[in-house]
């Protein structure tokens, strides 16, 4: 594909992700995944590891630990991948086309993945999903019966201003107006939730304490303690 096709491939997909195409295209994401990507501290080298990548969308980290070196990388979804929000996989199938990449795929739900239906992974990256989910603690059954190694899970935070465990419910389209978004956790307890799912050390990598400790402050006179963060599960 030259130049002037990739351009107009491009312009007719809307993005989540912003990938890096080459000849000096990177897909207009609505999010700044390579920001994102930085606060996940995923290993730098993936060599000789499997990776399984839960609720990909546009594939920007499916795509990102394949050229760390990954042996193996399945990218996974279902609800945009079915057009069931406002993205599709056309972002995915042109940057696997663009990049001559071999992430291998799979539409499938979170609920149903096991070890018998994907297999078993070194790595697994369930990266803006959680929240999405209307089962949570059953949902990371299933991711931790797919794990090897290492979760890198990424999430939204809520209830700042609560020093314990518990989770805000978000009914209807509460949460961003989005009516796919179900609840909001503690950092503590994700940390506990995770523990719970099987994982027997879990660490929290984005924010830091100081960071945590000022959005603590910032939430107790502000009424939206919305934020994100990022945790390492381990096996
Ligand atoms: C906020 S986006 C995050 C996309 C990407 N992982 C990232 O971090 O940029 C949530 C993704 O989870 C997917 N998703 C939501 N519910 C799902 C489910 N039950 N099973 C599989 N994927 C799901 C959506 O289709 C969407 O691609």
């Amino acid at each position: 594909m030259d130049r002037a096709e990739l351009e107009k491939a491009v312009a007719a997909i809307r993005w989540a992700h912003r990938i890096d195409l080459g000849q000096g295209i990177v897909t207009p994401g609505l999010w700044d995944t390579p920001q994102m990507l930085a606060r996940l501290r995923m290993p730098a080298d993936l060599s000789g590891q499997s990776v399984l990548d839960v609720g990909c969308w546009d594939g920007f980290y499916s795509f990102e630990a394949e050229r760390r070196g990954a042996r193996r990388v399945l990218a996974t979804d279902s609800f945009t991948w079915q057009r069931q929000s406002w993205g599709s996989k056309d972002g995915f199938d042109l940057a696997r086309r663009v990049l001559r990449s071999r992430v291998e795929e799979r539409q499938i739900d979170v609920l149903d993945l096991s070890p018998e239906t994907v297999g078993v992974f070194d790595i697994v990256l369930l990266l803006g999903v959680f929240y999405h989910m209307k089962h949570p603690m059953l949902a990371l059954e299933r991711v931790a019966s797919v794990t090897r190694k290492l979760l890198i899970m990424e999430t939204v935070i809520d209830l700042l201003y609560l020093p314990g465990r518990a989770l805000a419910f978000y009914p209807g389209a509460e949460l961003n107006q989005d009516d796919s978004n179900w609840f909001g956790p503690t950092p503590s307890a994700v940390e506990a939730m995770l523990r719970s799912a099987g994982f027997t050390r879990v660490e929290r990598v984005w924010p830091s304490p100081a960071r945590l400790l000022l959005w603590r402050g910032m939430s107790v006179f502000g009424p939206k303690s919305i934020k994100r963060a990022v945790f390492h599960a381990y096996k």
